[in-house]
């Protein structure tokens, strides 16, 4: 029987998210959520504090199971998933999550060596030339002996880099990787996170509120609020759009459809000064 022409092939997308939602207790935290990403595009999630974009993350990677919908990655629904089904595909994804730390008691090289131990069988030499590779794609070869507490906070983001990426991963999960760095740091982080991701031909969703450096190195950006996907779209429809809540995140406006107070009864009916003197 003649085979089809590979071009022909549909795309399995690496990610795929159709209706998710999710709650913790009875706390809804996502509701319909579709979401898709491709092979060789690194995404960022953004939105408010509290939106869900962890939660999000979670799903993605298996930790999480959606009460509603679908998630599926590499064409493969992760709800209907045995747990050594799901455990093979989470060894197929990087991640590096929000406050993630390395292991303070472990070398650098211990600690990107830690997943090949874990998850293969590969020789030792193997594994040392190849934690030498992945320390050398973050410039910090120089650094193998030495331990977390010897690095500057750049330094073990970019350990936890080639931590996450060691397996070669087909998708990388980052959930605030530029949090606490200089901008140096940050700009340095943000362009290996894209170089990996090409390198590895991989996939990568990165949550994150670095609107501007995102905007520059992403593909396609989703915005989170509510409980679901406000906005989306390339750099350039971002930058362009007209949505209040992209135009407060964009130009970081401090009120907006994203209220700047926590919701409150009126400060004039708490105060005990007469209401006249309310300045
Ligand atoms: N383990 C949990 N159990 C119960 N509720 C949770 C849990 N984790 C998060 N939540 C709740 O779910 C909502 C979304 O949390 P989530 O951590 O996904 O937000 P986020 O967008 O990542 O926020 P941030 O930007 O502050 O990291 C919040 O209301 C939070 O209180
Ligand atoms: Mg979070």
């Amino acid at each position: 029987m003649p085979q089809p022409l590979a071009s022909s092939a549909p795309v399995v997308p690496v990610v795929r998210l159709s209706q998710a939602g999710f709650a913790y207790g009875d706390n809804a935290v996502l509701r319909g959520v579709d979401l898709t990403v491709h092979r060789g595009q690194v995404v960022a999630i953004m939105g408010s504090s509290g939106s869900g974009k962890t939660t999000l993350l979670r799903l993605i990677g298996g930790q999480l199971r959606a009460n509603a919908g679908k998630v599926e990655v590499a064409g493969q629904d992760l709800g209907g998933l045995s747990r050594a089904a799901l455990y093979a595909l989470r060894r197929r994804m990087g991640m590096l999550f929000q406050f993630g730390a390395l292991f303070t008691d472990m070398s650098v090289f211990d600690n990107v060596a830690f997943p090949l131990r874990e998850h293969t069988d590969l020789p030792a030499a193997l594994i040392h030339d190849l934690v030498l590779m992945k320390l050398q794609a973050v410039g910090l070869r120089g650094a193998a002996g030495l331990k977390p507490g010897e690095l500057s906070g750049g330094m073990a983001r970019r350990v936890a880099l080639a931590r996450a990426v060691a397996l070669d991963p087909l998708l990388v999960l980052y959930d605030e990787p530029f949090a606490g760095l200089d901008p140096i740091s940050l700009g340095i982080t943000a362009q290996l996170i894209r170089r990996l991701n090409d390198a590895l031909g991989a996939a990568s969703v990165m949550v994150t509120h670095d609107v501007h450096v995102s905007l520059d190195l992403v593909d396609y950006v989703y915005f989170v609020s509510g409980g679901g996907i406000v906005a989306h779209g390339t750099p350039t429809e971002i930058r362009a759009s007209n949505d209040p809540y992209v135009h407060q995140f964009v130009h970081a406006e401090a009120d907006g459809p994203v209220p700047f107070h926590y919701p409150a009864p009126p400060l004039a009916s708490l105060l005990s000064l007469p209401e006249g003197d309310v300045p």
